[in-house]
């Protein structure tokens, strides 16, 4: 695998195989855009990306311990302005994006081992109880985690064509489209290790789902699993009966936006909704001075987005997700201004990012869970856990890539109890909202990025933030399918 910047770990035991990780060491720098020319409070999309770092404990391969480290800088996609550009001339101007990380890799070498856990079949093993999301348990038992398994082959993935689904998926992440040679990462599936998962089937999926909404709000990845949905559920096809119903949701593009806030489609026989919204940071957006187009806008940490309170009664599912956002480039860059409790929030001092997200992720939880009692219809909330990054070797601006085109090679299973995403799997803890843990899932299919095969002719960098599709979303929805 070229690109990564490995480094042997020291110290004997660590007999196994697996692998991994990372530290990541972050650089921030401004981003400076002007983007947001037009319409408040819709932003526009753009995307930074998280960083989290987290380093990950080898030497105890059965109980990975991640610490998240301070999130800083990191850029998430620029290549959505590439595809701005693409599909619509924008007039808008500077280009300087993107915050920068470093990730270095901490491998261990060779896989050898045996992952002898659970009967090295691959088979799917049958159902046990279900738990909460496996958050806690901590031994051996037999519950039902969905985090908790690994990855095996599947002929019969993926669930539609790259090629085919233009509709609903952006071309920035159909590497079917781009230079790609290598398709190998299509063919997975995710096998939990005590759970049953039933094969997902799309018409019996959309019956299930006859009068119900899904709705995905988040930042770009969260945009991903909406799109990968939509093409899963239709199969790639042209021409399913499906309606774009956003305006019912305000969600038509304003004039002068690059593009909407969000979509919103509509499965003609069944009634099934399905739509996305964008809110990177999962707080409520409000520019200060409504006639100064140049405005400040607060941030408020702890409250939800306005969107996602006026429609919350109407949804059935509904799936969080924030994460790439936390950092004082993509803060600088939206002319973001972080408020709590209705004051701004930094006057006397600089509030650290992490304790900012953990504030956010906590103030919606704590949110759902007050309206839950409230809610007309039998409501499932899920916070999806954060998407990891795999850039090596620098960062998106650095040189950083993902490079590895073998599947797989950290190893396909994992064995942690608990999530490597801390602060989500604090935060529902206790509470209605169901975790959706992709992370170390995801963690091992570094070689499933966009990477290299952007679209943009210019800058010689990588997208490793951003998954290739069909992939790695389809399987967060399969998960999210699994637990509905
Ligand atoms: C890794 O785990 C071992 C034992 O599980 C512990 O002794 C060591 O301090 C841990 N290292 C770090 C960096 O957490
Ligand atoms: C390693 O993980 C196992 C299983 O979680 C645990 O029982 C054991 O105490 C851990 N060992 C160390 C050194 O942390
Ligand atoms: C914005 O785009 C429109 C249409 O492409 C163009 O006519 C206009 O001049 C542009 N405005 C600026 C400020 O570039
Ligand atoms: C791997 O597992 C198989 C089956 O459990 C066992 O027969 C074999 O000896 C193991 N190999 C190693 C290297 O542990
Ligand atoms: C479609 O589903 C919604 C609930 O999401 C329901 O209110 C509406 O009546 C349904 N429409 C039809 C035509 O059945
Ligand atoms: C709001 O912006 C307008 C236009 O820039 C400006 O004239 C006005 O003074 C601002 N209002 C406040 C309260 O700052
Ligand atoms: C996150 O916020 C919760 C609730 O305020 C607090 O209990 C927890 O300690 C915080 N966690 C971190 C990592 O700051
Ligand atoms: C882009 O990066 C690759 C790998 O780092 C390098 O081989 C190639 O020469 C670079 N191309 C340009 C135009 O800089």
């Amino acid at each position: 695998m070229k690109g990564g910047n490995i480094i042997k770990l020291r110290g004997g035991h660590l007999s196994i195989v697996l692998v991994v990780l990372m530290l990541a060491t972050i650089l921030l720098w401004a981003w400076d855009k002007s983007y947001f020319a037009s319409f408040l409070p819709v932003t526009r999309e753009q995307f930074m990306i998280p960083v989290s770092e987290y380093v990950v404990n080898v030497s105890n391969r059965s109980s990975i311990s991640t610490k998240p480290k301070e999130e800083m800088g990191k850029s998430e996609d620029e290549i959505a302005k590439l595809e701005d550009k693409m599909k619509e001339r924008s007039n808008n101007t500077d280009e300087k994006d993107q915050p920068g990380l470093l990730i270095q890799k901490k491998e261990q070498p060779g896989k050898s081992t045996n992952y002898s856990d659970a009967g090295s079949v691959s088979k799917p093993t049958p159902p046990l109880k279900e738990s909460e999301d496996g958050v806690t348990s901590s031994s051996s038992s037999k519950v039902c985690n969905y985090a908790k398994g690994r990855w095996v082959e599947d002929s019969r993935r993926p669930w539609y064509s790259g090629l085919q689904c233009k509709k609903w998926l952006s071309i920035m992440w159909a590497c079917r489209l781009t230079k790609r040679k290598d398709f190998s990462y299509e063919g997975y599936r995710w096998q939990p290790e005590n759970c049953y998962m039933p094969e997902f089937e799309r018409s019996s999926f959309l019956r299930r789902m006859q009068d119900k909404t899904i709705a995905f709000i988040g930042d770009s990845l969260g945009r991903q699993q909406f799109q990968s949905l939509m093409c899963m559920l239709t199969g790639g096809e042209e021409n399913p009966e499906v309606d774009d119903v956003g305006r019912e949701y305000g969600l038509a593009k304003a004039p002068g936006a690059l593009r909407p806030d969000g979509w919103v489609y509509r499965f003609r026989n069944t009634n099934t909704t399905i739509l996305y919204y964008w809110s990177a940071s999962l707080s409520d957006l409000e520019p200060l001075n409504r006639s100064d187009r140049a405005t400040n806008i607060a941030m408020h940490l702890d409250r939800p987005p306005a969107f996602m309170r006026k429609f919350f009664q109407q949804f059935d599912v509904l799936v969080l997700n924030t994460g790439h956002h936390w950092n004082r480039g993509k803060l600088e860059g939206n002319r973001w201004v972080m408020y709590a409790d209705g004051k701004p929030a930094e006057e006397k001092k600089p509030l650290d990012m992490g304790n900012a997200k953990n504030l956010t992720v906590y103030s919606v939880v704590r949110w759902v869970e007050s309206q839950l009692p409230l809610h007309p219809r039998n409501l499932k909330v899920f916070f999806r856990t954060i998407s990891p990054r795999h850039f090596f070797n620098g960062d998106w601006n650095t040189g950083g890539s993902c490079d590895n085109k073998i599947p797989l090679l950290g190893g396909n299973e994992v064995v942690q109890d608990g999530s490597t995403d801390i602060v989500v799997q604090n935060a529902v803890k206790g509470t209605k909202v169901k975790i959706l843990d992709i992370t170390a899932i995801s963690q091992l299919r570094d070689e499933a990025h966009v990477s290299r095969y952007t679209r943009r002719a210019i800058l010689n960098t990588s997208d490793c933030l951003h998954w290739c599709m069909p992939g790695v979303p389809d399987t967060w929805n399969e998960l999210l399918i699994a637990q509905i």
